[in-house]
Order: C-alpha cells, then structure tokens, then sequence
C-alpha cells in the first residue's frame, strides 16, 4: 500500500465551475484518486477555493458583499456543486484560511532567511477614482505601437506585441473608465527565481516520469531564464506581509500575490484535513516525516503548469526546508465551447449546477473523462456529448444489464441460478476481460485516460458480445444450464463492471452493486483472473431488478438545450 496525495488545481472563487474548469483537473483528479482507493492504496485528495486577487475583490464589489462573505458564500456553493458531481475531495478548503495566511507567512520569510527575497521599487498604475493600484489587465489605452485604442496594459490585442502598462498613451480605468490615473511607485516583494535557476533544472531533470505537455512547459521556462517575480500587491483582501512574526514595515497595506499564497493552500489544507481526522500532516509534506515515501500527484490545466513546475518549486526548494515537491503532475489542455472559449465572466458554456439540471453527473462524467483534451484541446459539442451518452451509456452498458437481470428473472426467478459447465464462449470472454482489465489498470495508473476507458468501454462491449454469442435465450429452449451459467457469468459480470467503472460513474456504480444488495465499500478491485472473479456472487445469491440505468438524448432536447445555452445548431 502506498500512501498518495492527490491535489487538483484549486478553482478560483468567482462563480460556479464550468465544465472545462472541472475537466481540467478537479474531475481527473476525483477519478484517479477513486482509483488508487480501490486499489488499496492511502489517498488524500485535497482541494480548496483560491479567493485571494483583484477579481474576487471585484466581483464581491458587483455582488454588493463584503469580500469575506461574498468569499464564504461562494465557498459554499462551489462545495455543494462539487459534492453532487461526486468529487470525493477529502478536504475542501479556502486559501484565505487562518493555516493558510500561517503556512505562507512562514514560507515567505524561511525564503527570506535563505537569501531569496529583496524589496525593490516598481512603478505602477494607480487609479485615483477608483482609489487603487491597477493589476495590467485592468488598464486599457492606446497602443504606443500601432494606434489601437483598446490595447490591454499587458498585450496589444491588434499588433500582439507584450507591454507595460506604463507604455499605454491615454490609459483608463476597465474598472470604472476613469481617466484619472496616474503612474505611482510603490515598493513590492521580490522572490529571486533567478538565483534558482541551477537547482530547478536539476530538480526538473529528476521527474522523468513526466508526461510531454508537463515537461515541455517546465523546460520552455527554464531555457527562457527564471525571472525574478514579485510576490506581493497593494491590496487590501489577502494574506498581510509579515517579518518576524510582525507586520512588515511599509507593507501595512500590502498583501502577498495570489499566485504565491494560493499552491501553498495545497499544504495548508492538508493541515486542516489532519488535525481534523487525528492524522500528521507532515507525512505528505515534510521529507524528513515520511513524506519521501508519499507519491504525491498534481492535476491542473496547461495554463497553470509553470506555476507548479516552477513557481511553486522555487517556494518549496528555496525555503531550505525539507518540503516534499510533486512527483507526477498530469496537466491537460483546453475543453473548448465549440471550438471557442468557455467564459465564465460571460457566461459562456455549461456551468457544473446547471449541467445536473439537465442530466445526472455520471453522465458529464463518462463524457468528460472519455473525451479529456489529454493529447490536445476537444470541443465540446451537444452531438458528442449526446453520442457518447446514447451509445456508451445507453445502448452499451444501459442495455447489458438490462437485458440480462430481465431474462434471468424471468427464466430463473430473482436468485442467480446454478447448474452448467464452463464453455468455449465463457473462455473467449475471461481472456478478453483479462487483457483489458490488465490494459485498463495501467493505463489508469499512468493516467492515460482517454486509453483507459477506451479499454473500460470494451469491457462493457464484450459484455453484450458475450451475450451475443451465447444467446441464453435460444439454449434456455433445449438446455436451460447452458442458459443458467450465461446468467450465473453476466450477472457477476454486471458486479465486475461496477467495480471498475466506480471510478469514472460512482453513482451508477452504486445502482448496479444494488441489484445485489452490496455497495462499493463491499468490493475490491479485482486481483484474481476474470474466471475466478465471475464466481463471486455464488448460486442462490439473490438480485433486484434494476430501472433502467441511462436515459437516452433526443432531438427535442438537444434542440432545447442548444437554445438555452446557446449552442450552434445546423
Ligand atoms: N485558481 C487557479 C486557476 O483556476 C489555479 C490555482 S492552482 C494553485 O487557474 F496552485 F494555485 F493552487
Ligand atoms: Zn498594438
């Protein structure tokens, strides 16, 4: 048994989730660590909203909330949302947390300690109206290069080139328009990458179980240089400056970068999931603790993987303290809408509460995790979505335990029956679940997910093929124990499919391990060959009938839906 700390990026606090956001890397990160659970192995799955920065500021500002409600509220609502998606979190925690303003704190000045952190003096846009610095994407003016009037203090979104917002001739406030601005200094927290540069490489070039989009992110920053970045804001909602313990002078109205604070909630919201549950957190994260023998794995999206392979890192290493850094980290690209953005600040695609207004989670889940944006970005689309529950779901699982718990009831009675010999049909089926089951559990240990459930969807297939073959409904006719063992197999074959898909469709799962009574803390994955496994449920084991496990998506639905979300139709 291993002990394994799983972690997925930690969504930002302003609104529920959409489902790109839970695609790239809360999901992924559920099914693995229900996974590696039913594999025996000591999980923790730790998440946590990210609520620190501008935006959470302002879009409390626009909710007419104080932040620390606004933040609260929203916490609550993105916990619920992820509970009925049945992401089995461990620990859900708020980076603006009392551990966590401690564990940043502290590491913010153990770096100092080690030399790593220097206060220099930047100049940046103040907005006297609005009465507060502003971060670059909030300036917007006129492009010192090309003219363009609506060029964002970061990139000109005409010409493409990067800028300072200090370049912008005739800036304005995107807060509230205002002209009234000035360019102001003020003295920031610098943490000295640059002198990290040796030791992060060295530490890159010791992952080499890596994935490719993981590690060639990693490598394009080191070869363009670390840069120096500050870790600190003018703003008032975050975690304040401290030096030895004690405010730090002329920082009073400072706080540190959300970017900084918000990787080290990962460890602060093990804190909290320890000394709740009377476990030591310092076997996941100190390495003189126990930590070195933790496999620790990260889930993020692309956009976030410099921040784990380096920014973090530099936190973590540069402390000089034994911290233990990630071992795996899967990252995974874009699930677009339809080719283009989901938006949350738009409301653009489908948000996880709104997702199960229209259909159970397990539904988006064997979508999602089927379809991951793993090799590169996938569109969403009604028509697959609809495919993949239709076929999949409906007419491939859906319809092989419907159709066996109905023709054994009716034959049989509601017990499984016994009687029959083992035939060349049940040994063709033992051999293809062997060589899937084996193809299945590697490649979900490696994380390859679209592989892995490629192989769970052919599992499901040789189910009905199986069923195909032995066709117990003409042998019931002149020999009813040929018919008996294709019920007494299938009906241990429907036990053995819910263990392995628990992972990806837990609440099905559920019903399927009803039929017989059990539930998923009754189960183990399976060790054994397939022709040992499909004796479990002995003779005389009774079973229900179960509803029909998957609803089908009709046109008129697909036609209602695309109206309400505004999905293109041809
Ligand atoms: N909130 C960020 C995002 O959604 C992810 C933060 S991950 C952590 O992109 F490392 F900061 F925790
Ligand atoms: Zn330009």
């Amino acid at each position: 048994m291993t002990r394994i700390l799983v972690t997925s990026a930690l969504p930002y606090i302003n609104g529920v989730k959409h489902l790109g956001n839970l695609i790239g890397s809360m999901l992924p990160a559920d099914v693995y660590s229900r996974f590696q659970r039913a594999r025996g192995h000591e999980v923790v799955f730790i998440c946590a909203t990210d609520e620190h920065g501008t935006p959470a500021e302002l879009a409390a500002l626009e909710a007419g909330q104080s932040v620390e409600d606004y933040c609260a509220a929203l916490h609550q609502i993105q916990a619920e949302a992820g509970e009925a998606f049945g992401l089995s979190f461990d620990y859900f925690g708020r980076s603006s947390s009392q551990t966590n303003h401690e564990t940043t704190q502290h590491l913010a000045e153990a770096l100092e300690r080690e030399g790593l952190i220097e206060e220099r003096l930047d100049k940046q846009v103040y907005s006297i109206d609005d009465g507060r610095f502003l971060p670059d994407r909030y300036v917007e003016g006129t492009c010192p290069h090309c003219g363009y009037e609506k060029a964002r203090g970061d990139q000109c979104d005409s010409c493409g080139r990067l800028l300072d917002p200090t370049e912008l001739k005739d800036p304005y406030s995107t807060i509230s328009g205002s002209k009234n601005i000035e360019v102001r200094e003020t003295r920031h927290l610098y943490l000295l990458q640059s002198k990290m540069q040796e030791r992060i490489a060295q530490w890159v070039a010791n992952r080499p179980r890596w994935p490719s989009l993981t590690k060639s992110i990693a490598l394009k920053w080191l070869e363009e240089g670390l840069r120096d970045r500050s870790i600190t804001r003018d703003l008032k909602w975050g975690i304040p400056v401290t030096q030895n313990g004690q405010p730090r002078p002329g920082f009073e109205n400072k706080v540190f970068y959300v970017w900084f604070d918000a990787p080290i909630e990962y460890i602060s919201a093990t804190k909290e999931w320890a000394d709740n549950n009377n476990q030591d957190w310092q076997q996941y994260w100190l390495t003189d603790k126990g930590a070195e023998d933790t496999l620790y794995v990260q889930f993020m999206g692309k956009d976030n993987v410099a921040f784990h392979t380096v920014s973090f890192p530099c936190t973590l290493i540069g402390s000089g303290e034994p911290w233990k850094t990630v071992d795996m980290l899967k990252s995974l690209n874009w699930l677009t809408w339809y080719g283009g953005k989901f938006s949350t600040s738009e409301g653009r695609g489908i948000f996880m509460d709104q997702a199960l207004t229209l259909l159970p989670a397990d539904y988006w889940r064997w979508y999602l995790m089927s379809n991951a944006p793993e090799s590169d970005d996938t569109s969403f689309t009604l028509e697959t979505f609809a495919g993949a529950v239709n076929k999949d779901l409906a007419d491939v699982l859906g319809n092989f335990v419907n159709r066996i718990t109905r023709f054994g009831n009716g034959k049989f009675g509601p017990e499984i029956p016994a009687g029959g010999e083992i035939g060349a049909a049940e040994e063709d089926l033992f051999a293809e679940l062997d060589r899937r089951i084996a193809s299945y559990t590697s490649n979900m240990e490696a994380m390859e997910f679209r592989k892995s459930f490629a192989d769970l969807r052919a599992i499901w297939a040789a189910g009905n093929e199986y069923l195909q073959i032995a066709a117990p409904w003409t042998a019931f006719k002149t020999d009813p124990d040929k018919a008996a063992v294709s019920v007494r197999v299938a009906l241990n074959l429907i036990r053995l499919i819910a263990v392995l898909s628990a992972p990806v469709i837990p609440f099905t799962a559920e019903k399927m391990l009803a039929i017989f009574d059990l539930g998923l803390d009754d189960v183990a994955w399976p060790k054994e060959k397939a022709a040992q496994e499909l004796t479990r449920l002995a003779p005389g084991t009774k079973f229900n009938l179960p509803d029909v496990l998957f609803q089908k998506i009709d046109e008129e639905m697909m036609e209602q839906w695309a109206e309400r979300f505004g999905a293109p139709r041809h």
